[in-house]
């Protein structure tokens, strides 16, 4: 019997998470249906009990709802309870909810595995500080880079972030106007990139062999990624990898199967350019 899961966000149309798990289902040889689902922007409570309803098994969670859905779940993994925002949702056969955030998993999987770069002993630098810039700071801070500075354009949400990880690795943040010195790796989690602008960076913020990541993915260049190649980043990363990896984390929850990201990846980077 087949197997229901869907992606829940606002807007949802150019999501490519049905692609991806309609890959990983047929690379693994699992049985399952993946939709996109709109809901309204107040709703996202009926959006979950109707899903349950129509028997679904799961759902990912999309912008803007995935601090929203944390409110919503009571039973957490440690990691999503820290981090304030699920993005992963087991419907259980007893109808609870199980809920989890595999954003940072997937966006370190991204950096370490795919691109190869050392966090380890790194000066990082974290741009935003919402539910994005949330689920990634624990395991950011796993990798133990040398520092890990989180700046924000609300100065005081940085602050809150850093008071609330500061258990987990040498943690510091603040405003734009309190960066200072250069970093390794710089990974932009602002929605900023949605409107084409990029927050505040000074120029010499790069080192030499810099890294520049945007969380944010789409078909062309973002801001974020313009900007650094404009200031000659060694390597400036899109979000791709990330999302086909925080999908694979999330079909390894729901089916107990680890897909194979790689075949994705290349995939949807020859959609792109064809
Ligand atoms: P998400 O779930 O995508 O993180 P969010 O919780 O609304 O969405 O957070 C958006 C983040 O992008 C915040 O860090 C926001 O900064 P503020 O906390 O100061 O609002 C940041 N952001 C949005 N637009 C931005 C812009 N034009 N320049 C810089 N930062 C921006």
């Amino acid at each position: 019997m087949t197997d229901h899961y869907a992606v829940i966000g606002n807007p949802i149309n150019h999501s490519k998470s049905p692609l991806i798990h309609t890959e990983f289902a047929r690379q693994t040889g699992q049985d399952i249906d993946y939709i996109s689902r709109n809901i309204p922007l107040d709703d996202l409570a009926s959006g979950l009990k109707q899903l349950q309803a129509e028997g679904f098994k799961g759902s990912n969670i999309t912008v803007p709802f995935k601090e929203q859905a944390w409110q919503q779940v009571s039973d957490k993994s440690a990691h999503a309870q820290r981090a304030g925002a699920i993005n992963t949702i087991l419907f259980n056969d007893d109808g609870t909810l199980t809920g989890d955030n595999t954003d940072g998993i997937g966006l370190c999987r991204d950096l370490v595995n795919n691109h190869h770069i050392e966090l380890k002993g790194k000066r990082l630098l974290l741009l935003g500080a919402g539910g994005a810039a949330r689920g990634v700071i624990e395991p950011l801070l796993s990798y133990q880079p040398s520092s890990l500075f989180i700046a924000n354009r609300t100065a005081s949400k940085a602050r809150d972030l850093c008071a609330l990880f500061a258990d987990f690795g040498n943690i510091d943040g603040g405003g734009y106007d309190a960066l200072s010195g250069s970093f390794d790796v710089i990974i932009n989690a602002t929605a900023a990139s949605l409107s084409g602008e990029v927050p505040p960076l000074p120029d010499n913020i790069l080192n030499p062999n810099a890294v520049c990541y945007d969380m944010m993915y789409s078909d062309s260049d973002t801001a974020f990624i313009t900007w650094a190649k404009q200031h000659n980043a060694a390597k400036a990363i899109d979000g791709l990898g990330m999302l086909v990896e925080q999908a694979a984390e999330a079909f390894r929850l729901w089916r107990g199967v680890q897909p194979k990201s790689d075949a994705v990846i290349m995939l949807i980077r020859q959609l792109q350019n064809s």
